[in-house]
């Protein structure tokens, strides 16, 4: 059987350019790789998929023919792709891999947040292991109180998916000097963390240093792998990030 990677985060974090990266690596470390693209509405995409939703459903139709704006015509071609799910599993079950890589679409909140998306997301991966990989946009992470919110938003990803999820810092090229290891270091020290958060003036916070901390803590348990797609740096971490969630630990390469 198969393990699937499902790529997940906000729009803009890297989830399309994090797919191909990672397919590269796979292959070129003489893995197979197979990826689906679960976006309907995206235009240009620096891979080949295996399949690919915007042949059963195309956003940008959707809108003409419905006369809904983007968003309402994204959640409605995901509503759609429920009729073709046989089709889908079908060609699923076909792809000779040992990694399908799921690039999911911009708008995480249809995959993390909507019934359908789930529903897509298990028909597709059915009894198989599979990992959420949850995208972080380092460029984002320069306030403790966006730093606060990301990490909330990677944990009610988890909770609504249920897959083991790894945390991905991407961008991590556009982070000046020292930064990546400043973030890194918060990141495994949950007081502290917890005091800017609190103390950030421009974040409204009902709770107190001690609840948050013991909050991020909780947070803190998913691993955070920082990764540059662009320099491709942060795969051989990454790889045996995904390996320990979805093989224990063993390693193929
Ligand atoms: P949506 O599907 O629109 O939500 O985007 P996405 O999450 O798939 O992100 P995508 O891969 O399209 O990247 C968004 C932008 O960030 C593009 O301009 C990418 O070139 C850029 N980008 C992605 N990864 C990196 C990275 O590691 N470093 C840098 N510098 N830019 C990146």
């Amino acid at each position: 059987m198969p393990y699937f990677v499902v790529v997940l985060g906000t729009a803009g974090s890297g989830k399309t350019s994090l797919t191909s990266a990672l397919y590269t690596y796979l292959t070129s470390h003489q893995l197979d790789a197979a990826i689906i693209n679960l976006d309907p509405a995206v235009e240009e995409i620096p891979y080949d998929p295996d399949i690919d939703v915007r042949d059963y459903v195309d956003a940008r139709e959707v809108m003409r023919k419905t006369g809904l704006g983007p968003n309402g015509a994204l959640i409605a071609s995901i509503d759609m792709l429920i009729s073709n799910i046989q089709e889908l599993q079908d060609l699923v079950d076909s792809l000779k891999a040992n990694y399908i890589l799921i690039d999911t679409p911009g708008q995480m909140e249809l995959f993390a947040f909507r019934d359908t998306g789930s529903i897509v997301l298990r028909s597709l991966i059915g009894n198989a292991k599979a990992v959420s990989l949850y995208l972080m946009d380092s460029v984002h992470m320069t306030r403790s109180s966006n730093i606060f919110s990301s990490l909330l938003l990677a944990a009610s990803t988890y909770v609504r998916l249920g897959y083991p999820q790894v945390n991905v810092l991407t961008k991590t090229d556009l982070l000046g000097d020292g930064v990546l290891e400043e973030l890194l270091n918060m990141f495994e020290d949950p007081e502290a963390l917890a005091s800017m958060i609190v103390n950030d003036r421009e974040a409204s916070m009902i709770w107190g240093e001690t609840e948050v901390s013991q909050l991020l803590e909780k947070l803190l348990v998913f691993d955070i792998v920082p990764v540059s797609n662009t320099a491709g740096e942060g795969f051989d971490s990454l790889y045996a990030a995904i390996q320990r969630v979805l093989a224990g630990g063993e390693d193929y390469l």
